[in-house]
C-alpha cells in the first residue's frame, strides 16, 4: 500500500492539534498500521504536548536545520498509543532561519518507512506546511463553531472553506471537513452542514462535540480518545475516524492481519485446492 498523507488544516484554535493526534490514535487501533503524526506547526509547534512529549532531545527543527542529520531520529514512538510522533521545538532560538521548504525532504523520507503520515498544520493559510501539499492526498479542514458569532457563522465558515479548498484544489488533494467544539444546542449546525456539503461541495466527515474531557486530556499529555474513550468528543472523534477510513480506503478495508492470521490466511490458501476439490 503507498502512504497516504493527510494534511490538518484550519483557522488557530480550532482543534487541528488535537484532531491530528487523536485521529492518530484512531487510525493506529482500528488498522493496525504505523501512524506517524509530524508537528508543522514550525512557530508554535504544540504536537508534542498531545503525547506528553515536551522537550524533545531531537526535533524536527534539529532535523531541518540540518540536512545530515537523519530524519528518523526525531521520530519518538508513543508505546501508550502505538503513534509515532515528530515533535517540533518549543524554544523561539530554533525557529528563526528555518528553511520550511525542508519539510518536503523530511515528510518524503517518511513516506517511505510509515503505513499512514499526518501532517499538523500552523494557523490559517498553511504556508509552513505548504511544501508537503505535493506529498499528500488529503486536506482535512478543522472549523470550529464555539467562537463564530451566529450572525456571521455562515458567512465566517464560507470565507474559512473556500480558501483552504481552493489550496487544496491547486495541489489535487481531496478535501473533507471536520465541525469542532459545537454545543448540542446550537441549532444551525444543520444549515452549516448544509452549505459545507451543498454549497462550497466538500463532505463534512465528522461533528465533534465541546467536551471539557478534551484540553483534561491535553493536561495529561494523552489523546482524548485513549485518556477518556467514551467521553462525547471521544465518540464523535471515533466516529469522524470512520467515515475517515471508508472516504480514504473505501468500504472494503480491514485491520492488517497479525501473525496467527497470516499463518492461518497462508495454510487456508495452501489447502484451498484440496478443500475445493471435486
Ligand atoms: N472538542 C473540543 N472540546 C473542547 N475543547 C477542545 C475541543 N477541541 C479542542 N479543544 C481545545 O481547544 C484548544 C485548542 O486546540 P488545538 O487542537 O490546540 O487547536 P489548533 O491546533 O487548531 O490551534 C485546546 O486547549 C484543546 O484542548
Ligand atoms: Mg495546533
Amino acid at each position: 500500500m503507498r502512504t497516504p498523507g493527510i494534511v490538518i488544516t484550519g483557522r488557530g484554535g480550532a482543534g487541528k492539534t488535537t484532531m491530528t493526534s487523536n485521529l492518530a490514535v484512531y487510525f493506529r487501533k482500528r488498522l493496525q498500521r504505523d501512524v506517524l503524526t509530524v508537528d508543522g506547526d514550525l512557530y508554535l509547534p504544540k504536537l508534542g504536548f498531545h503525547f506528553g512529549l515536551y522537550l524533545p532531545r531531537i526535533s524536527l527543527h534539529d532535523v531541518l536545520k540540518d540536512p545530515s542529520l537523519n530524519p528518523f531520529k526525531a521520530v519518538y514512538h508513543d508505546e501508550r498509543t502505538g503513534v509515532y510522533i515528530v515533535p517540533g521545538s518549543p524554544n523561539l532560538y530554533d525557529v528563526l532561519n528555518l528553511d520550511h521548504r525542508q519539510l518536503a525532504r523530511v515528510v518524503w523520507e517518511f513516506k517511505k518507512r510509515y503505513d499512514i503520515i499526518i501532517v499538523d498544520s500552523p494557523v490559517g493559510i498553511p504556508f509552513d506546511t505548504l511544501s508537503t501539499f505535493n506529498l499528500v492526498d488529503y486536506q482535512l479542514i478543522i472549523v470550529e463553531l464555539e467562537r463564530s458569532p451566529i450572525y456571521s457563522v455562515e458567512r465566517m465558515i464560507e470565507n474559512e472553506v473556500v480558501k483552504l479548498k481552493a489550496i487544496g484544489d491547486e495541489f489535487g488533494l481531496k478535501v473533507g471537513v471536520i465541525l469542532n467544539k459545537v454545543r448540542e444546542a446550537r441549532a444551525e449546525i444543520g444549515g452549516v452542514i448544509e452549505l459545507v456539503e451543498g454549497s462550497i461541495g466538500v463532505p463534512v466527515l465528522g461533528v465533534v462535540a465541546l467536551d471539557e474531557r478534551v484540553p483534561m486530556a491535553l493536561n495529561e499529555g494523552l489523546p482524548v480518545v485513549e485518556a477518556y474513550p467514551k467521553c462525547r468528543a471521544s465518540v464523535d472523534i471515533q466516529e469522524a475516524g470512520e467515515n475517515l477510513v471508508k472516504w480514504m480506503f473505501g468500504r472494503k478495508v480491514e485491520k492488517q492481519e497479525g501473525f496467527f492470521q497470516s499463518l492461518f490466511r497462508t495454510v487456508r490458501e495452501f489447502l484451498n485446492p484440496y478443500l475445493h476439490w471435486e
